[in-house]
């Protein structure tokens, strides 16, 4: 039973947990100039036994699904043995990640092998030239080949995202190469409309476009919504049924957005984010030094939901906490 409720009746059946800030790459909306460690904070990430004893008090709190973020959940060393706690001994039943996917043509099979129940892929565009300027990285066909790889090992729900970017990623023929993507693959595509963090606000003005423009083109070309379960979250999927894979619209500054939020962060030093732009966010970590502690957690968790506010205030500028995405994983 889903026990975490806040006071707009809104339930957080679940969590996305950062498990580590560092990226290697560059995207010019997250990290432009790379990953670089915050000297006025020196915490570290938190440890594998930490993340035993939170999931556990998530677990009992009614938390069904974990998602794996970062910066770059992989770059962890011990990310598998991580998965392998999650998957074995939490009681959280779906255990998912998302990824630049930088190594997973490398990791493919331990990924299949690891039991994880779904996996996003940030891919902001399928052309080789435009991914490189916007991540730093030219690894488009890699990451490409590592989807490929984990098809052909039958491995399901796979997701990729894009951050839709002004003059970048937003042309009728982006559109349309992504459409010829989720004809032939059973893949799910989905645009997310730009976000102001508190560092972004020059590439914002720039680069922001309203999610309205894929909308429309999705509207034009028999795409149709998809009415959500209950729990579906943020993004609104359409389906056309002669494509293999669904489209799907991230779009935080649409009127309601907030009224489906099902979900809380934990960033990778164990701070609990109530909203991804809010200003609400305490330590958590003493609590999960020792088993013992686990009622305790429990509790300090459920209380803090009560200050968890019905939206967010990014239509005024006002972007909370958040520098960047790299700590609270988008
Ligand atoms: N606005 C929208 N999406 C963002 N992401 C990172 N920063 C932003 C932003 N400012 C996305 C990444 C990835 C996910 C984790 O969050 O591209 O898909
Ligand atoms: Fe790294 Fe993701 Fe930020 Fe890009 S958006 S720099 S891949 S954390």
């Amino acid at each position: 039973m889903n026990i975490l409720k806040d006071s707009f009746g809104r339930k957080f059946p679940y969590i996305r947990l950062s498990i580590s800030e560092v990226c290697n790459f560059k995207c010019g909306y997250c990290l432009p100039d790379g990953y670089k460690i915050d000297k006025s904070d020196n915490r570290t990430f938190i440890n594998i036994e930490e993340i035993r004893r939170l999931a556990k008090a998530l677990s009992e709190l009614g938390v069904s699904k974990i998602r794996l973020t970062g910066g770059e959940p992989t770059v962890r060393k011990d990310f598998f043995e991580i998965v392998k706690i999650l998957k074995k001994n939490s009681g959280i039943k779906k255990t998912v990640i998302t990824t630049n996917g930088y190594r997973l043509d490398k990791i493919a099979n331990d990924i299949k092998n690891s039991g994880l129940n779904g996996i996003n892929i940030s891919i902001d565009s399928l052309n080789a030239d435009t991914f490189k300027k916007i991540t730093g990285h030219d690894r488009l066909e890699e990451i490409l080949k590592g989807i490929k790889k984990l098809k052909n090992l039958d491995f399901k729900n796979i997701k990729i995202n894009a951050v839709l970017l002004k003059g970048i990623n937003d042309s009728e023929k982006d559109f349309n190469d992504w459409a010829e993507f989720v004809k032939n693959n059973e893949i799910d595509f989905r645009y997310i409309e730009l976000m102001q963090t508190g560092d972004n606000l020059d590439y914002f003005n720039k680069y922001h476009v309203p999610a309205k423009n894929f909308i429309n083109y999705l509207n034009n070309n028999n795409w149709v919504i998809q009415t959500f379960g209950k729990d579906a979250g943020p993004s609104k999927n359409y389906l056309n049924p002669k494509f293999k894979g669904k489209f799907g619209v991230i779009a935080p500054y649409s009127e309601d957005f907030c009224k489906s939020c099902n979900r809380l962060r934990i960033t990778a030093k164990g701070d609990l984010r109530l909203c991804l732009f809010g200003n609400t966010g305490i330590n958590i970590r003493h609590l999960m030094q020792k088993d013992s502690q686990l009622e305790e957690l429990k509790d300090l968790i459920l209380k803090q939901l009560n200050f968890k506010k019905e939206s967010h205030y990014l239509e005024i500028g006002e972007t909370g906490l958040t520098k960047n995405l790299s700590t609270t994983g988008g």
